[in-house]
């Protein structure tokens, strides 16, 4: 659709971006937090562990100081569920709370709205040695802990996120480091899909309980979400693209919003002898939450092609890239696509397809919860940082959101990843993401001091014309 007029980003349109608690925060053992899974994994060789990351625990009031000069509207970060319950239940942890209590606040100072996400790939240790999500008690777990960010944030947080990328745990735990299976287990399709079961179920609690405990806030998922193209218009490469989006997409938000497993993934599953196991009253359970709005991690698009039951795929290979599984599609790259240094595609147009394909199943108003490349930067020696790739990628994502609003889909901001350069899931500090840099290497820790990039002051005038100067 062309449009001959723009319309404009609504005047409450949320500018801001995100990070996560275990990859920004460090200080994984300080004042009572109890370890999270990624405090004990194994990182990848020639990465940097996560004990300091980019200190954000003793620095934040610099780093959303200098978020409010660049404007923002709103911060999206996670809150470590182990600085809250150090064991993952019962005692509670006050330094940890004190912790969140004083960044919220420090958010509202400068009018900058909280968004949290509640869960961020960092399982308690003490959780994920009892099984994790593979245990029906993980439900419980997460809803009591749930209860008590509520109990003690729920007067100033308004926007809530249960799961970040549940989806992305499910198709590629290895890679983040997630994924457990208990010894024994003869079915390892069924056990994954298990765990998402009891995902499912914990978020559906969490978003009834929000609704409950603080009919004023709203809360949503938050999974990556991007459309999976047919790899040609044959028939046959579209079926297999309904069967991608079936998987990797709307398993997860036909859950959330209403409450029902997506029937091509339950097919699929089926077929696999890998449905998870329900109990009585799960159908009512995953029925009975529904969120106010989709939250959403977008990266770029997939492409899908026929496969014939006989190729030997193996499923993800990381949170963007997926080969496919015999039978249902094999995933190939796209020739229209160019790619970031790390090799994703970059899919400003997908990103369009994706708000517009999301608005017109859910009719849900969306959030765009990350988006951004990551790329090695470097700091010259007066201080500077040129990332003119990081702005052309923000800008021509920026274009597709506004295009998406002229095609009237609702949407409410947009938090790219990452407000301050951070450790990726895999691949280190050396691919950054944020607008703020930080000094420091891989595992030469140097000053962490602080600097502006010029996507810094490219956003700052962004978001000063709300949108319109790009
Ligand atoms: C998303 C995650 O998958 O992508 C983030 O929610 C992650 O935690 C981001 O950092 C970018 O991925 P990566 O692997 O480059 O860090």
């Amino acid at each position: 659709m062309i449009h001959k007029k723009l319309k404009s980003f609504p005047d409450s349109f949320l500018w801001g971006a995100s990070t996560s608690a275990y990859q920004v925060e460090g200080a994984n053992s300080e004042d009572g937090k109890g370890p999270s899974c990624q405090d004990i994994k194994k990182v990848p060789e020639g990465t940097s562990e996560l004990d300091v990351c980019a200190d954000e625990y003793h620095r934040y009031k610099e780093d959303i100081a200098l978020m409010a000069e660049m404007g923002f509207k709103a911060y999206r970060f996670s809150i470590a569920w182990t600085r809250i319950l150090p064991h993952g239940t019962g005692e509670v942890n006050a330094k940890g709370v004190e912790y969140y209590s004083n960044v919220i606040d420090e958010c509202l100072k400068y009018h900058i709205e909280p968004i949290v996400t509640m869960f961020h790939f960092d399982m308690p240790a003490e959780l994920d040695e009892r099984g994790s999500w593979s245990k029906r008690e993980s439900v419980d777990w997460f809803v009591e802990y749930a209860r008590v960010l509520f109990q003690n944030y729920g007067d100033r947080v308004k926007y809530w996120l249960t799961i970040n990328e549940q989806n992305v745990l499910t198709l590629v735990g290895p890679v983040i480091g997630t994924l457990r299976i208990p010894e024994g287990c003869t079915n390892e399709l069924k056990e994954i899909y298990q765990q998402n079961h009891h995902m499912l179920l914990a978020q559906s609690k969490a978003m009834a309980l929000c609704h409950e405990m603080l009919p004023n806030a709203k809360i949503g998922p938050a999974p990556n979400i991007g459309v999976m193209y047919p790899a040609t218009c044959s028939p046959e490469d579209y079926l297999a693209a309904q069967n991608a989006n079936g998987l990797r997409n709307w398993l997860y938000l036909d859950a959330a919003v209403y409450g029902t497993y997506n029937n091509l993934a339950k097919a699929w599953l089926e077929e696999k002898n890998a449905m998870p196991d329900m109990l009585e009253g799960d159908e009512d359970i995953l029925k009975s939450g529904k969120p106010d709005y989709i939250g959403f991690n977008y990266y770029n698009t997939g492409t899908a092609q026929y496969s014939d039951g006989t190729e030997p795929l193996t499923g993800a290979s990381s949170q963007q890239e997926n080969d496919g599984f015999p039978g249902l599609f094999r995933g190939v790259s796209n020739p229209y696509l160019p790619k970031t240094e790390f090799g994703w595609e970059i899919d400003p147009t997908g990103f369009r397809c994706t708000m517009r394909e999301l608005y017109s199943r859910y009719q849900l108003p969306l959030l765009v919860t990350e988006n951004g490349l990551g790329a090695y930067d470097t700091l010259e020696e007066d201080g500077t940082v040129h990332d003119p790739y990081r702005i052309d990628y923000l800008k021509k994502h920026i274009e597709e959101i506004r295009l998406a609003i002229s095609d009237d889909v609702e949407m409410m901001g947009y938090l790219p990843w990452s407000a301050v350069d951070l450790i990726s899931t895999h691949e280190g500090i050396s691919k950054r993401y944020g607008f703020i840099f930080v000094n420091r290497d891989e595992f030469d820790l140097k000053d962490m001091k602080r600097y502006r990039k010029d996507s810094f002051y490219w956003y700052q005038q962004l978001i000063k014309s709300n949108g319109t100067i790009l």
